[in-house]
């Protein structure tokens, strides 16, 4: 069955069409990150106007690549939650008008959801369950996938996700927006050891309990990028170049890698899971990706994770998941609505 996504959930205007929710055919992303690279950030009416402009080109070319047409798609899957709600709407009223027009199935699909799916695209071999690290700019959460519908949250940061940790602390280094993909390219050569990070503890935490904090950890790497030599140049484009700005950042990384692994490798043992999968647009990050590969081959678990262009914003892990929705029988009416906050579970 031939699934058409789409996802307008933050800064991506994507589309794509994949088939039995494995097979991807076409997969067309439209970034608006020069637009919002003035900003620092994602601003969110600009996201809105941009989605509008440039969704019905990203569709028709999806399509297009595929080489099908709106008559041979069986369904059309669209992020509903969570993100932006003005963002959201677009993609979902744009769904609306096909499904309405073709009289095809509507498919809500959650954005982490869909992050999971991901790893459905690149192992064939890949079934719940298995527990899975989901890392994105907005959320860090460890789900236990007991199957392709139903998820239980079993850890999740009680403050920054680790995205927004990496993505600051770029960019208190001076380094573009976004941060974590410029944070990494950075480290490359650099020495993870050359800067020591705490790992954060959290009160009350028992054998059990798999929650994160970042918060404490982007504090100690803002403290030490101030007493670093060259701080004048903090936050221009020349402190990119300066010598200690390639170990910071590889030891950053590390350090935050390392945490993320831990939990997740004992949360894995814990729950008896012997595949454990990664998802969300830090999940491309080389340091975190190095770290668990060598990680999971020492507990003797089997480490899943999508092709780098299904690790970030896409639709292709959208049909992928609108696929299991439907064949769940999760189809919506008319009167869809985005969920800016709503969980996965
Ligand atoms: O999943 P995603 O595309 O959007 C959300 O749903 O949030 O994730 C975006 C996040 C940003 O924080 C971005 O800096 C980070 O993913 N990111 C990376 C890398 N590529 C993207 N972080 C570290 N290393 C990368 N290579
Ligand atoms: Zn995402």
């Amino acid at each position: 069955m031939l699934i058409l996504g789409i996802e307008s959930s933050c800064d991506e205007t994507a589309a794509a069409v994949a088939e039995d929710g494995r097979c991807v055919l076409s997969s067309v992303v439209a970034s608006q990150v020069d637009a919002h690279r003035v900003y620092g950030g994602v601003v969110p009416e600009i996201a809105s106007r941009m989605h509008v402009e440039a969704v019905s080109g990203v569709v028709r070319e999806a399509l297009r690549q595929a080489g099908t047409d709106l008559e041979r798609v069986g369904a059309i899957a669209v992020t509903h939650a969570p993100g932006l709600v003005g963002a959201l709407l677009v993609g979902i009223s744009f769904a609306k008008g096909l499904a309405f027009a073709l009289g095809k199935p509507l498919v809500p699909v959650h954005h982490l959801r869909a992050h999971v799916a991901a790893n459905y695209l690149s192992h064939a071999d890949l079934e719940p369950p298995f527990l899975c690290l989901i890392v994105s700019g907005g959320h860090t959460q460890l789900v236990d996938v007991t199957s392709y519908t139903s998820f239980r949250v079993v850890g999740r940061t009680r403050d920054d996700a680790a995205g927004e940790c990496l993505d600051k602390t770029a960019r208190a280094l001076g380094l573009p927006y976004p941060g974590g993909v410029h944070l990494d390219k950075t480290g490359q050569g650099g020495d993870s050891g050359a800067f020591a990070f705490p790992r954060p503890k959290l009160t009350g935490q028992g054998e059990d309990c798999y929650d994160f904090s970042f918060s404490g950890l982007k504090t100690a790497a803002l403290l030490q990028i101030k007493k670093q030599p060259l701080n004048t140049q903090v936050n221009t484009q020349a402190a990119g170049q300066a010598g200690w700005i390639p170990d910071f950042a590889a030891s950053f990384q590390y350090a935050v890698a390392d945490y993320l692994c831990g939990n997740a490798i004992k949360a894995a043992r814990a729950l008896g899971r012997d595949k454990l999968a990664l998802a969300g647009g830090v999940c491309a990050n080389s340091v975190l990706r190095g770290e668990l590969r060598s990680r999971c081959r020492a507990a003797g678990l089997a480490l899943y994770s999508p092709e780098l262009a299904y690790c970030g914003d896409n639709a292709a892990m959208v049909a992928a998941q609108g696929y299991y929705e439907y064949r769940a029988g999760h189809a919506a009416g008319l009167d869809l609505n985005a969920a800016p906050s709503l969980s996965m579970e």
